[in-house]
């Protein structure tokens, strides 16, 4: 049998990154995961090769590279917290963009030249127009935006200079969970909506706070367009293959082109469970646009990719069934620990 092409995916044990691990053999590539567990779970790429290790330590890449070869690297490994980047800027600054240097270091020296980043609608910063096209002026209003949007220069640079070639795929709301039901999003704290809608549904938090109904929306909440990881994970696999085949650089929105707002969202959650979300009326937050959704054509035409698990009926499905799976059996394990039980 032939052997297949690894790819090394820095966060593969991170939500995003478990699902593009989880996929890659099924578009020809054998995943290699580099990932310092610091928010992701060894069980999340348990049948695929880890590397536990830190992006800040050269070396240890340097390593990585050398004993698996990759032809291309996914880079998911990153800070994500929007709100957080605004308090502390420096771990944003500080850390999302040296690692990605260490990171394009060794894969100069390695001459590896294919990378994909997860970058962010956060790079358009307020929209100017919607739904948002990949040619929107980018003006990121935070520093989690706008260290994605350094990363994305410095590559096109990197393209000029060394033909390191790369693909920027700006993600809309990332959410579901793989069909299988084995790997789903775990984050702590958790700021994504669908699971804290989920959370709500289930018990695990007492309700979930609807900042602001005042927007210039149909029914006032925010408008977002979700997008499911499966699909998000397959669309890094057809990228990779058409940066290999026409050895240039590009860039993509990953979502559907449809907007749903936070109250649609928390009523279909609502019909999914069977269970009653209880809702408290926040104000607004700042720097949270009224509507985010993506022109969505651009990667369907070039890549041939289809959103086809991003119904939103089946993002909460998915994510019901991955909640009820993990924190199902993590709540009764602790309430027969309560118990006396072992
Ligand atoms: N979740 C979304 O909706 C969304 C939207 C747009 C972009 N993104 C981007 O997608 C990527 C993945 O997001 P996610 O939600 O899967 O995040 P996550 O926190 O679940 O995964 C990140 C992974 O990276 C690992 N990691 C972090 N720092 C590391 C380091 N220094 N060295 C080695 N490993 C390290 C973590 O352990 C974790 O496994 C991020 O780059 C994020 O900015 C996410």
């Amino acid at each position: 049998m032939k052997k297949l092409q690894a790819v090394l995916i820095t966060g593969g044990a991170g939500y995003i990154g478990s699902h593009a691990v989880q996929e890659a053999r099924t578009y020809g590539f054998e995943p290699v995961t580099y990932d310092n567990l610091s928010t992701g779970h060894a069980w999340a790429v348990k049948g695929s090769l880890l590397v536990k290790g830190e992006l800040a330590d050269r070396k240890k890449l340097s390593e990585a590279f050398k004993k698996f070869k990759p032809v291309a690297v996914m880079h998911f490994a990153s800070h994500i917290a929007v709100g957080e980047s605004v308090i502390n800027p420096q771990k944003y600054y500080q850390d999302n963009l040296t690692n990605a240097m260490n990171l394009f270091s060794v894969m100069l020296e390695r001459k590896v030249r294919y990378f994909i980043l997860s970058s962010t609608a956060a790079t358009y910063g307020d929209p100017l127009e919607v739904p948002i096209p990949e040619t929107h002026p980018q003006v990121p209003v935070n520093p989690y935006g706008d260290s994605k949007w350094i990363l994305e220069r410095i590559l096109a640079w990197y393209d000029k200079a060394y033909g390191l070639r790369s693909t920027f795929l700006r993600y809309f709301n990332a959410a579901g969970a793989d069909a299988s039901g084995k790997i789903g999003e775990v984050h702590d704290p958790e700021t994504h909506l669908i699971p804290l809608v989920l959370d709500a549904a289930m018990g695990r938090r007492k309700e979930i706070t609807v900042f602001g109904q005042d927007y210039p929306t149909p029914d006032g909440t925010c408008i977002r367009d979700y997008i499911h990881v499966t699909d998000l994970a397959g669309a890094h696999f057809l990228a990779l293959k058409r940066m290999m085949e026409t050895d240039k650089s590009d860039f993509f929105n990953l979502g559907t082109g449809k907007g749903f707002s936070v109250r649609e969202v928390i009523t279909r959650a609502e019909e999914v469970t069977g269970m009653k979300v209880p809702v408290r009326m926040g104000s607004r937050r700042a720097g949270d646009p009224p509507e985010l959704v993506a022109r969505a054509d651009k990667a369907q035409e070039a890549l041939g990719w289809q959103p086809r698990h991003s119904s939103l009926e089946n993002i909460l499905k998915t994510t019901w069934a991955w909640h009820r799976n993990y924190f199902g059996k993590k709540s009764a394990g602790r309430k027969n620990k309560r118990a006396g039980h072992s």
